[in-house]
């Protein structure tokens, strides 16, 4: 197990349309290892596969108490494998999002209230879930890495993007999310 790499807003890698998962087995759960000591060792709410040069349709999230996050409600922690979201009512929310590809940055995104997610975990067990708030607008910033987009790519208000530093001076400084 190791940390990877997180690459960084800019880099074409992070661009691509992820493809799906078709061989599982003990090197997708060393690869799924690594993306959890990753995101951990940064203080994570989740990562994508692509985010660490993968181009596969692989996320994973979840955490007890976040530091970056620090008023976020818990999220179970998941691998989740193929996803499908589907949004349950027409209702959005903005809400402010970080990225550790997207560096000492944060911004209020629009992402639906609520919303049914579906894929399989590394054991290939089925995965169906319906949530809101905090756990819906993660899982709808990771999958989006699974289309090559990053969350500035979907702020509508420009006034409400900026550091972390200057916005949220409460969070941790070394957290330079
Ligand atoms: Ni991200």
């Amino acid at each position: 197990m190791s940390v990877r790499e997180i690459l960084k807003m800019g880099d074409p890698r992070l661009l691509r349309v992820a493809e799906p998962v078709r061989q599982f087995g003990a090197e997708l759960d060393a690869l799924i290892a690594d993306m959890f000591d990753t995101m951990y060792a940064a203080n994570g709410a989740g990562l994508a596969a692509p985010q660490i040069g993968v181009n596969l349709q692989l996320v994973i999230f979840g955490f007890k108490q976040n530091q970056r996050y620090p008023d976020a409600p818990q999220v179970p922690e998941t691998v989740l494998i193929n996803p499908l979201l589907t949004p349950l009512s027409e209702q959005q929310e903005e809400g402010f999002e970080g990225c550790l590809s997207v560096p000492g940055l944060r911004g209020s995104v629009p992402r639906w209230t609520s919303l049914r997610y579906e894929g399989v975990d590394q054991l290939q067990q089925p995965i169906r879930r319906e949530v809101d708030g905090f756990h819906a607008r993660v899982v709808q910033h990771e999958v989006d890495h699974l289309h090559g987009i990053l969350y500035p790519m979907r702020i509508k208000d420009f006034s409400r993007f900026g550091y972390t530093a200057v916005m949220f001076p409460e969070l941790d400084p070394d957290q330079d999310d």
